[in-house]
């Protein structure tokens, strides 16, 4: 598939989009282009085009707008000390866009085509790579657009990537997260959805978070739906538990999306000789833990949160603090080592970063 590549000229001056990179926030600014393909039955792939960013229009039956066929995908590119830019791992959200794309019975994107499509929105906006500890998020996504209104697999989808600098996904000063246990909704059950990157999880997950904010907690943490007992992960990020005795546990997968922070996180802590158990663990056993000292420290961890410690949980019967509300020694590590590498500040000895 060839790309038909039509830059445009930048809506910012140079001087205007330095600004705009100082303090970009999460998803609130956009870059120059999009990257745009089209798939339909018979046909498959087609369309490629690199092109200015600029509104779809849609038909008011597209079927996108009525069952939510829709997925998406979320990678940060990063500027290097030298100057290039890095992709950190994208091959694996290549890999989670089609498992992502099975279970919303939509057609698979080869890796490849993912990649391409990634990196040549780069070549046009590049220059919205923020220095320093910002980054710019890559945001790929896939709707049906079939003008049809009975309920099936459509039969034409857009895929589409976009990008948006970015600084810290919590407002400053968030050292610890407080997190809401929800009493009442569940994010994902056993065949359902949850292990897919799909728009409608999110949207199920909104009322949570609403309750959560109106707790004075930043972020909700769910529990499994079937027991309401087993810690999930938390509507953006996946969550990590540090024992007193160097164990580390999270939750293992089938109803939680399957995090590449999560992943790399994992094999870091091993590669530094943690024992980390992906297990279930409770609500009782988080708060018994965290009262008697045996449970050290709490993180959380994603592509937009990077890794944040937790230092309170609330629910309806009460709280519980994490050791002393502050990032702990543990947390701090796997984050340092993380940021370093997807910054090429350090070696990457599991070839993770894709260089441009
Ligand atoms: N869990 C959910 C529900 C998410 O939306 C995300 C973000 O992508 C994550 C976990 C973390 O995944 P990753 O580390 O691949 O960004
Ligand atoms: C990501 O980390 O990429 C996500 O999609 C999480 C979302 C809450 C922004």
């Amino acid at each position: 598939e060839a790309f038909v590549v039509t830059p445009s000229a930048s809506r910012l001056s140079a001087q205007e989009r330095a600004s705009a990179l100082v303090d970009p926030g999460f998803g609130k600014i956009f870059t120059d282009h999009m990257v745009t393909l089209r798939w339909s039955e018979g046909s498959g792939w087609h369309d490629a085009r690199v092109r200015a960013r600029e509104p779809f229009m849609m038909d008011p039956a597209s079927a996108v707008l009525h069952y939510g066929q829709e997925i998406f995908e979320g990678l940060k590119a990063y500027r290097r000390p030298d100057g290039s830019i890095t992709l950190f791992r994208p091959e694996e959200n290549a890999r989670r866009f089609n498992r992502s794309a099975m279970r919303m019975a939509m057609p698979e994107l080869p890796e490849t085509l993912f990649i391409e499509s990634v990196e040549w929105l780069l070549k046009l906006d590049g220059d919205w790579v923020p220095e320093g500890e910002g980054s710019l998020y890559l945001r790929p996504f896939m709707f049906a657009n079939e003008v049809f209104l009975g309920v099936r697999p459509a039969s034409h989808y857009v895929f589409c990537v976009i990008a948006s600098p970015a600084g810290p996904y919590f407002q400053q000063g968030a050292k610890a997260l407080t997190l809401w246990v929800s009493d009442r909704y569940s994010r994902a059950a056993s065949g359902g959805t949850g292990a897919a990157k799909c728009g409608g999880n999110y949207a199920g997950s909104l009322i949570a978070q609403m309750q959560a904010a109106a707790r004075g907690c930043d972020q909700v943490v769910f529990l499994d739906a079937a027991e309401r007992r087993w810690v999930e992960e938390l509507g953006g990020m996946n969550i990590f538990f540090v024992m007193e005795d160097g164990e580390i546990i999270t939750p293992p997968l089938g109803t939680i999306l399957p995090g590449i922070t999560r992943d790399s996180i994992i094999e870091l802590a091993r590669s530094e000789g943690y024992a980390v158990r992906e297990a279930r663990y409770s609500i009782e056993d988080w708060e018994a833990d965290a009262v008697s000292g045996r449970l050290r420290e709490s993180f959380v961890c994603g592509t937009a949160a990077t890794v944040v410690a937790v230092g309170e949980v609330r629910r309806l019967s009460g709280s519980f603090e994490i050791a002393s509300k502050a990032p702990g020694p543990v947390t701090q590590s796997l984050q340092t080592r993380l940021l370093d590498i997807q910054r090429g500040r350090a070696p990457d000895p599991l070839h993770w970063c894709r260089t441009l």
